[in-house]
């Protein structure tokens, strides 16, 4: 093997506003398979990460829930690690931007650049909130599309006709944060001069450090002129103070991959690790960054810049991904195919989903299909039909026969050296992150070992007086099969792996695997293994489903006093609609859900149970004997809690929910009409 490594890998920060889905674990899980193979083949890895924990929709998000910016990040980081942790994602430290480390190492950074002279500072005019104090990002502005005259649009384009525009462009624009009408307002900003950095950046670009497709994308951005980048933002912001400069917070892009650094630094000093070998600027360590293209220009331009001008080292690699679909399609919340990593986990085993991403992973920016159907198929056939079946179909011969002792012979040479022979080429392809090429390659190998095993059919070879040696020797050859392929598949399967080890009694490192057990004792098997179960896949689906409802529950969040009456319907439409007056004999909490509470209700006769999203306005205790009034034919809804059976009505908005309550004297069951 070639001398040993030293490498420092990251994955992006994923922000502290929102929970992981699918679309995160991608890029953990190619990046932990990555981590972990150079692991196993001895090299020196460290793997970090952190929450994305500043700027203005983390602030946001704290005020909604009433809570500070700091209870709120450190809420979500807890919920980030869990989940990272119970998908297997072997970080080495997890960490946040909101820390001491990134604080330092900002300044730090930025005082350089400062020094060095890349840092402008100029007056800027940009829309206000008259009402909350607040700067405008283009997105919390909302307003009819110039081009379209869709309403309801951001302020930088719209989802409509899909014109790009200005903020100022809007016609009638509002703040989407307080719904005020912004004003413009002058600030002074500071910013990177990145266009210096034009002839570095060509440079490093076409230097290997990203894929070819990347480059040529950067390429393109470099050639049409780059822009100076405003690394500023008014107070109030969470976030850094920029030093010298009161009022003034760091963008939250600009600490984000110094937070790289700053959960590495936090790493160093906990395990004693020298930090500057890693980064001084000519370190002859590795670094990789794992990415999705929507922040390519995040880090294979300003953040290179970054570290030259501050003098450190730039990244080995910059490695990008595609997005996720579900079934060929965007993720979408009301299919169910948005899935967050914690309702995937409550359903099924994280290690199917390791195994399907990585056979479909290539080291392209190509966006990864989830086809759930063939989830269900690829995982049942490759890793329990093909991988498990070969040592539970050799196990109970080598335990029987000989007391769970491996033969010293080895059957087929020629088999266990093609077997054998396929470790260098599968190397390979993990280094390249082409994991797809190294599963069917490894599947490859399985399918010649089942064949051989069945070919040789030792069930009934062992009936024949005289055959139990040749037995012996084929079922040792088929768990020393099973024990290679199982070893190939470890950084994608470390959980299995973990239980194959102790079956094996040995431990799979990628050079022990050269040498085959012989005359070696193993344990007893038990099934590495289950297959998937499609109903799993299918209430998977349906929970998502629930809790994208839940989240929008009361709808009832957004100013619905501003909101455009609806279209027109006729009265024969409304008459459909059965209002009854209902009084509410029981109200309970819903264990897990954030925003529903349970009500049993009587509308004369008969009782309903519903869940309404009235949580955050009125405790259970309160509610019960109250009447108010329901919609008693509306389709039953089967939620991840129940089924609910018709819906309240309550007003509202930010401030508050109002269910409706009859006058005095009204009964149960009686029609609204
Ligand atoms: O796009 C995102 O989710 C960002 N939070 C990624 C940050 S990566 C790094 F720069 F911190
Ligand atoms: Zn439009």
């Amino acid at each position: 093997m070639s001398s040993k490594r030293q490498i420092l890998v990251t994955n992006a920060l994923p922000y502290a506003n929102a929970a992981l889905h699918l679309g995160h674990i991608l890029e953990y899980t190619q990046t932990d398979v990555w981590v972990r193979f150079q692991r196993m083949r001895g090299h020196e890895c460290y793997y970090v990460s952190a929450d994305d924990a500043h700027g203005t929709a983390i602030m946001l998000k704290a005020d909604e829930k009433g809570i500070s910016a700091e209870q709120h990040i450190a809420d979500m980081r807890a919920i980030h690690e869990a989940d990272f942790r119970d998908f297997l994602i072997g970080v080495d430290n997890y960490h946040s931007t909101h820390s001491e480390e990134n604080r330092e190492l900002s300044e730090l950074i930025y005082n350089r650049l400062n020094d060095n002279g890349h840092i402008a500072k100029r007056e800027i005019t940009q829309a206000f909130d008259p009402e909350k104090n607040l700067f405008l990002a283009d997105r919390y502005i909302k307003g009819t599309c110039p081009k379209c005259k869709t309403d309801d649009q951001y302020g930088d384009n719209c989802e409509a006709c899909g014109a790009t525009y200005a903020p100022t462009d809007l016609i009638n624009p509002v703040s989407a944060i307080s719904g005020a009408t912004p004003i413009e307002k002058e600030s002074t900003h500071y910013f990177f001069k990145l266009p210096e950095f034009t002839e570095f950046l060509q440079e490093w670009t076409r230097s290997g450090a990203v894929q070819t497709e990347v480059a040529n994308k950067l390429g393109e951005w470099l050639d049409s002129g780059l822009q100076e980048w405003d690394i500023s933002r008014d107070a109030p912001y969470f976030g850094f103070e920029i030093p010298n400069a009161p009022g003034k917070y760091f963008y939250v892009w600009l600490d984000a991959p110094i937070g790289y650094m700053a959960a590495f630094k936090n790493l160093c000093d906990r395990d004693d690790i020298d930090f500057d070998q890693y980064w001084a600027p000519d370190s002859t360590t590795e670094l990789y960054h794992f990415i999705g293209k929507d922040i390519v220009n995040f880090h294979a331009l300003f953040w290179p810049a970054m570290l030259k001008s501050a003098n450190y080292r730039t990244p080995t690699k910059v490695c990008v991904h595609g997005f996720v679909t579900v079934n060929g399609k965007k993720m979408s919340k009301s299919r169910g195919t948005f899935i967050n990593a914690r309702c995937y986990l409550d359903h099924l085993n994280p290690e199917y989903l390791r195994y399907y991403y990585a056979s479909k992973l290539s080291g392209s920016v190509e966006d990864i299909d989830l086809n759930l159907e063939d989830f269900v198929q690829k995982v049942n056939s490759d890793l329990v039909g093909k991988v498990v079946n070969i040592a539970s179909r050799c196990a109970k011969f080598v335990a029987n026969g000989n007391n769970g002792v491996l033969s010293g012979n080895i059957e087929n040479p020629e088999l266990w050296e093609q077997v054998r022979g396929a470790a260098d080429s599968i190397a390979q392809h993990y280094e390249n992150r082409d994991y797809g090429k190294a599963i069917r390659e490894i599947m490859a190998q399985a399918d010649a070992s089942n064949e051989y095993i069945a070919a040789k059919e030792p069930w009934k070879l062992n009936k024949v007086e005289g055959k139990q040696q040749e037995v012996q020797d084929i079922c040792s050859l088929g768990i020393n099969l099973f024990r290679l392929l199982l070893g190939y598949l470890k950084p994608v399967l470390p959980a299995m792996a973990a239980e194959g080890e102790a079956f094996l009694n040995s431990e799979l490192s990628w050079d022990s695997l050269q040498q085959p057990l012989s005359e070696h004792s193993i344990n007893p098997f038990k099934p590495l293994m289950q297959r998937i179960e499609k109903d799993r896949v299918d209430a998977m689906v349906e929970a998502s489903k629930d809790e994208a409802a839940q989240a929008a529950a009361p709808q009832l969040e957004g100013p619905l006093a501003d909101d455009p009456i609806a279209d027109e319907i006729n009265f024969d439409d409304f008459i459909k609609v059965d209002l009854r007056v209902a009084q509410i004999l029981k109200a309970s909490h819903v264990e897990g859900a954030e925003k529903l509470l349970q009500l049993t209700l009587d509308i004369g006769g008969e009782t309903r149970n519903v869940f309404s999203g009235i949580k955050s306005s009125y405790k259970p205790e309160d509610l019960e004997g109250r009447l108010t009034v329901m919609v008693a034919n509306l389709a039953p809804r089967k939620m991840r809690f129940g089924m609910s059976e018709g819906m309240v009505l309550a007003a509202g908005d930010k401030q508050g929910i109002y269910l409706l309550e009859p006058d005095s004297g009204a009964q149960p069951g009686q029609r609204v009409t």
